[in-house]
């Protein structure tokens, strides 16, 4: 990724931060935007010269302007972004307050499109990049008790492959991500009956994540508008029989 300059939202902790770190191993500079100031400066320093923060809450519109400008002044247009940055509420569509499922699906898909909308500029004086939109299973199939967070990852899944149409004439190719269930403080209180019955009967880790992100931003040059799966079989539907 030596040239590339990306963004990684959500990229204080967690998938983002294992994104970051294997972007920034792999060449390229990168930009750490999220709320968590303290974790996202702490990692960047670790990172060294490639890597910066910058405080970035997705669902506000000048915080993403200050952020682009920022890191293309810093390292040139913006080649690479990552929207990863999400958040999860366990609550039926019965139950949810409208104001919770408001800030899920802000935060998730808002956030994405606002991050696209603001950096394809940047991506287009690249010449060209690569937008890897963090989905999830939960964009591929139900989840009770998981309306919004569904609805969102939904959301974004279907964005990515509009946005990949409207880009594809620039040199930009639009990816979604979906991973099931892997370990970090989003899923920290969870435990293992969500893997139960997986073909690979584990958590991910946020490396296997970072592994897919790292081959659609420099391997998968004939893929666009697509859904890439990290999931350990969850969505196959199958189930391994005993005897
Ligand atoms: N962990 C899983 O099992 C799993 C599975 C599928 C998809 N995902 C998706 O992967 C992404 C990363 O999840 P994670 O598991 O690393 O979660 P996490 O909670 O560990 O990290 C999420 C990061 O997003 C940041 N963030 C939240 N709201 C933000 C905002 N408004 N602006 C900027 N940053 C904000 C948080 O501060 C945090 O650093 C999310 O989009 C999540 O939905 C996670």
């Amino acid at each position: 990724m030596t040239g590339d300059n990306a963004i990684v939202t959500g990229g204080a902790r967690g998938i983002g931060a294992a994104i970051a770190r294997r972007f920034a191993e792999e060449g390229a500079t990168v930009t750490i935007g999220d709320v968590l100031r303290p974790e996202g400066e702490e990692l960047a320093a670790g990172l060294g010269e490639a890597a910066r923060f910058g405080l970035l809450d997705v669902t506000d519109a000048d915080s993403w302007a200050t952020v682009v400008a920022e890191a293309e002044a810093a390292h040139g247009p913006v080649s690479v972004l990552v929207n990863n940055a999400g958040i999860l509420q366990i609550d039926s569509v019965e139950d949810q307050e409208p104001a919770s499922f408001r800030r899920v699906t802000d935060v998730n898909l808002y956030g994405a499109w606002l991050g696209m909308h603001t950096t394809i500029p940047s991506l287009r004086r690249a010449g060209g990049g690569v937008v890897i939109n963090i989905s999830s299973t939960a964009g591929l199939m139900g989840y009770a008790g998981l309306g919004a967070y569904t609805a969102s990852k939904w959301g974004l899944r279907g964005l990515t492959k509009t946005a990949a149409l409207e880009l594809a004439a620039d040199g930009v190719r639009v990816c979604s991500v979906h991973p099931g269930p892997v370990r970090t403080p989003m899923t920290a209180e969870m435990g293992e009956e969500m893997v139960v019955g997986q073909p690979i009967a584990r958590y991910g880790t946020p490396e296997e994540v970072a592994a897919t992100a790292l081959f659609i931003a420099t391997e998968a040059t004939y893929s666009t508008g697509c859904e890439f799966v990290v999931d350990g079989g969850a969505t196959t539907g199958s189930r391994i029989l005993e005897g």
